[in-house]
């Protein structure tokens, strides 16, 4: 591997704070991207651009809110200031909601619909002219095996990264002809502080405590384990890098083979 596929490129990353988000951030730093982190939380996201800054890149926090267009296009200008240039978009910020079709209030329904499914909307809108008039690009949406397949229970969660896949179908039909590509990852179970709290929420429901439910959601699919973050991150550097350049309106699944079985 080329330690430097992103050497001079810029990426934006957002939820780069935890988990996937993260993972991706520091795997485009250690490949030579400039990083701007974007998150709600501010300390563990400045905690992500100094672990980019410590592979010689320059890496930049920005707090910001994905459900906010003000928010969004803010932290979009203060990187376009700063390097000129957006070449990645990894869309990473989201949450995780379950809850009883009759009991998942309309509240609810839209803050999971807000930030995961309206925050990719704006995040895509707003890099979309910059990697239009330059006329290369790559925009990662990370959406989830929930988007092609469901459970119980996950009426909000499900909807929203379906959306997500269908967003990046048509965003990556826009771009195509500016030779930008597009695309999404559906992750299976991925070890991060998101699961581990749907762990400890949802595993007494089922009568299990945190650690079995863990166990049983690894046990789902062929591969009996959970993905660690950096291996989802492995799938998005390939996604912005050269060797997917024909590659466009996909939704990858990399879920140890859980929606195939
Ligand atoms: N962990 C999994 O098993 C899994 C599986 C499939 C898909 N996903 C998806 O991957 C993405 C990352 O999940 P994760 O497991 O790393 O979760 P995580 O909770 O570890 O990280 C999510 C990050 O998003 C940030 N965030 C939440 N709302 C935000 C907002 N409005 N604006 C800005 N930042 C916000 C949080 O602060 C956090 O840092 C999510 O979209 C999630 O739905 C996760």
């Amino acid at each position: 591997m080329n330690p430097k596929r992103f050497a001079e490129q810029v990426a934006i990353i957002t939820g780069a704070a935890n988990g996937i988000g993260r993972a991706c951030a520091v795997r485009f730093a250690e490949e030579g991207a400039n990083i701007a982190c974007l998150d709600l939380n501010e300390p563990a996201n400045e905690a992500t651009a100094a672990a980019c800054r410590d592979y010689g890149v320059e890496a930049i926090a920005l707090t910001c809110n994905v459900t906010d267009p003000a928010s969004v296009q803010a932290a979009v200008e203060t990187t376009l200031s700063r390097w000129q240039r957006v070449d990645v978009l990894v869309t990473s910020a989201g949450i995780h909601a379950s809850a009883p079709l009759p009991e998942l209030s309309l509240a609810q329904w839209q803050r999971v619909l807000n930030v995961n499914l309206t925050g990719v909307f704006l995040c895509n809108q707003a890099v979309a002219k910059t990697m239009m008039a330059q006329k290369s690009g790559s925009i990662i949406n990370i959406s989830s095996m929930a988007g092609k397949t469901s459970w119980p229970h996950e009426a909000g969660y499900s909807s929203s990264k379906s959306g997500v896949i269908g967003l990046t179908r048509s965003v990556a039909m826009e771009l195509a002809p500016f030779g930008v590509t597009v695309n999404a990852i559906c992750p299976g179970n991925t070890l991060t502080d998101m699961v581990r709290h749907v762990a400890e929420s949802i595993g007494p429901r089922d009568g299990l405590t945190g650690e079995e439910w863990l166990q049983m959601r690894a046990n789902d699919c062929p591969m009996k384990r959970m993905a660690e973050p950096w291996e989802i991150a492995g799938v998005v550097a390939f996604l912005a890098s050269k060797d997917s350049r024909y590659l466009t309106g996909q939704a990858i699944e990399v879920d140890g083979g859980l929606v195939m079985s």
